[in-house]
């Protein structure tokens, strides 16, 4: 079966919070709900966000096996008044899926959309063991990036 990819919308909502408890629990970080309340939650969290937070999935089978989101932020006004860049966040397959290149396809799709919306640039928070992936889709290092970060 082949992987596709697609702009997921609310409707998936379900889906995407079945697959951030996952990330969650792989990541062994605690959270203060149940995993049907956790759902509930980021079920309503989708629901207000779906003009900042674009979720971007990979499928096979039917089965929604990753996912990638794309905040999409407006800068200060410049030249052109409106002007916006996006950040990558949440990127993640299931531990079954890896290596098939899921990541790779989710998140090209996710950049094609960030061409066709005009963003200025696109950024991510890499691990390091998922720098390479990051750089086979077109993310290079770049000398005036810096960044701040809550100790
Ligand atoms: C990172 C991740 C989304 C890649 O998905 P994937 O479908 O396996 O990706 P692809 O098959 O397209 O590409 C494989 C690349 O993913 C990266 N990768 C593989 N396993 C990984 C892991 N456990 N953690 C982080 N990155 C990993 C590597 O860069 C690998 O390329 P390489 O073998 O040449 O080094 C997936 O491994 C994952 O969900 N990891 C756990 C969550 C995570 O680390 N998210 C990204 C944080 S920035």
């Amino acid at each position: 079966m082949p992987i596709t990819t697609r702009r997921a919308t609310a409707a998936d909502a379900v889906k995407l919070a079945a697959l951030r408890w996952r990330q969650i629990a792989e990541g062994g970080d605690h959270v203060d709900s149940d995993r049907g309340a956790f759902i509930e939650s980021f079920r309503s969290w989708v629901d207000d966000h779906q003009a900042t937070h674009l979720p971007f999935v990979a499928e096979m089978d039917g089965d929604v096996i990753g996912v990638a989101w794309l905040l999409v932020a407006e800068r200060v006004p410049g030249s052109e008044r409106r002007r916006h860049f996006g950040d990558v966040q949440s990127v993640y397959v299931v531990p079954e899926m890896r290596n098939a290149g899921a990541g790779a396809a989710v998140l090209a799709d996710l950049l094609a959309e960030a061409s066709r919306l005009g963003l200025e640039h696109v950024t991510v928070h890499s691990s390091s063991r998922a720098v390479p992936l990051y750089q086979r889709v077109g993310f290079g290092h770049g000398r005036a990036w810096l960044h701040w970060s809550r100790e």
